[in-house]
């Protein structure tokens, strides 16, 4: 375990005096998980966070899902519960809606899923509920399945099974829950999906365009988790119009940017889609969770049956800490975070470009940087433990047509939300860039017993991984992670 850093102090703070008492409260009745607890926060503040659906959320969100409304059950909508006592509930949901309503100019917002993973379940259900079920019951003269006779509802679980979507590709940056075997949307919908041009590494519309007019989906996903570049989802929806797909946009990693304006127009998903799905924890800084948004009164009534479509009881105290999140997002510093966090990935781009590695598309729009790790003679997963023995914490991942495949990969994925939140800024990301190039440049893959060279091994020595920590530490020390906290 880290240990807490000795030149750190102890500081007279509400949200310090919160802390300690809660980790005296808790260590009362099981010492080892309060300690794990400071070890979590000692770990945090000593390395380099470039993981980049990660993020530091606010001491505000935090607390506010340390309370009682966890023990409160709530299944249903505000107002039309199956729990007695929900007056306090009901209000902060609503408090949460209209918060996320009013950040994303949305005119449905549903904050009840508990991940991102939740949140695409629900819309994908509400979309089967809107154009499967609904017209097979309206087809049957009955108004709820259990009005159904067994050939009946037989014929429409059947039915629920034959329906298409089309996602981004995983080795193009796409999702798992984009309709991918391991993954239940995979097992549920048949799916096909959209890469990237081979030469650019951009989306090719036209692409798209022509693998939904011969496939003809459903639902037709916009969203990624390791695509560099905005998505014009004005052309999606077209798109999706001439078929008559559903467009759903998951813009779980990029909400904090259409949170903060820097996407807006054709990049903005809430115009364009029909669906918007999102977790509520990376750029968008809030706690972990998930929300579904619509602007189309005609799925809205599905939405929000998402329990018990797909969800129990929501978790109460984390849509109080969503709305505490949304307050916080819509405040004007938010906005000014949100376009630091973009200037802060094409200035890491740029750094590492210049020091040999090859940036995935060229740059980078967004939030995240993916460097192609072969320009340093590496694989994915040789530079991710290379950089974790020096302080530096990224995840392998794969690039566009990658060679090398889903486990060992070619590339890493870089994000700036996390540092950007502590304070770094352009001039400190070049000088992350020179600390990441430091370690890869030095890292050598080792041969395995036949003499190939290793896809996982390599020599590194103690000098590099310790110069690279001591640089880190500078830059963190620099940049304090919850210096409202202080030494617990
Ligand atoms: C695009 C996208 N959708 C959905 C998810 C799932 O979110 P969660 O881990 O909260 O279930 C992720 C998480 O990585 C994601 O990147």
């Amino acid at each position: 375990m880290t240990v807490q850093d000795p030149t750190l102090t102890a500081v007279e703070t509400p949200e310090a005096d919160a802390y300690r008492a809660a980790l005296e409260v808790i260590a009362a009745a099981e010492p080892t998980v309060a300690d794990h607890i400071r070890g979590e926060l000692d770990n945090q503040r000593s390395q380099l966070k470039l993981i980049a659906s990660e993020n530091y959320a606010s001491p505000a969100v935090l607390l506010a899902m340390g309370n009682w409304f966890s023990d409160k059950y709530a299944e249903g909508t505000p107002g039309h519960r199956f729990y007695a006592g929900c007056e306090f509930v009901d209000k902060v949901e609503t408090l949460a809606a209209d918060h996320a309503k009013a950040l994303f100019g949305a005119d449905y917002a549903y904050v009840q899923p508990h991940s991102g993973i939740d949140a695409n379940l629900v819309a994908f259900w509400s979309v089967l509920a809107q154009r499967v079920e609904a017209p097979f019951l309206t087809g049957h003269d009955a108004k709820h399945v259990n009005d159904l006779t067994e050939a009946e509802w037989e014929e429409l679980r059947q039915s629920f099974g034959n329906q298409r979507m089309i996602g981004m590709s995983l080795d193009a940056g796409g999702h798992l829950t984009h309709g991918f075997r391991p993954n239940i949307s995979g097992k549920l919908f048949d799916q096909r999906s959209y890469g990237v041009d081979r030469d650019t590494e951009m989306v090719d519309y036209d692409a798209v365009a022509a693998l939904a007019r011969e496939f003809k989906p459903l639902i037709l996903v916009a969203g990624y988790s390791a695509h560099p570049r905005k998505i014009n989802f004005a052309t999606m929806r077209e798109i999706a119009d001439e078929v008559g797909a559903t467009l759903m946009v998951d813009m779980a990693h990029f909400a904090g940017l259409v949170a903060g304006k820097v996407f807006t127009g054709d990049f903005d998903p809430l115009p364009n889609a029909h669906i918007v799905t999102s977790t509520t924890h990376k750029s968008l800084r809030g706690p972990r969770g998930g929300i579904v948004l619509s602007n189309q009164p005609e799925l809205t009534e599905f939405i929000d049956k998402g329990c018990p479509m797909v969800l129990g009881g929501p978790l109460s105290h984390v849509m109080a800490a969503k709305a505490v999140a949304f307050a916080e997002a819509r405040q004007p510093s938010f906005a000014d975070y949100a376009q630091r966090v973009v200037d802060n990935a094409a200035a890491l781009a740029e750094g590492i470009a210049k020091r040999g590695g090859r940036i995935v598309t060229g740059g980078t729009d967004n939030h995240l940087v993916l460097v192609d790790v072969r320009s340093f003679g590496l694989t994915g997963r040789q530079a991710e433990t290379a950089l974790e023995s020096s302080g530096v914490i990224v995840n392998r991942n794969s690039i566009p047509f990658d060679p090398n495949g889903a486990w060992y990969t070619s590339g890493i994925r870089l994000g700036t939300p996390a540092l950007t939140t502590i304070g770094m800024d352009t001039a400190d990301m070049d000088d992350v860039a020179e600390i990441l190039c430091s370690v890869l440049q030095n890292a050598t893959p080792t041969t395995t017993g036949a003499g190939a060279p290793s896809l996982a091994k390599f020599d590194l020595s103690d000098e590099v991984c310790n110069t690279a920590r001591t640089r880190s530490a500078a830059l963190l020390a620099a940049n304090p992670l919850y210096p409202q906290i202080g030494a617990l």
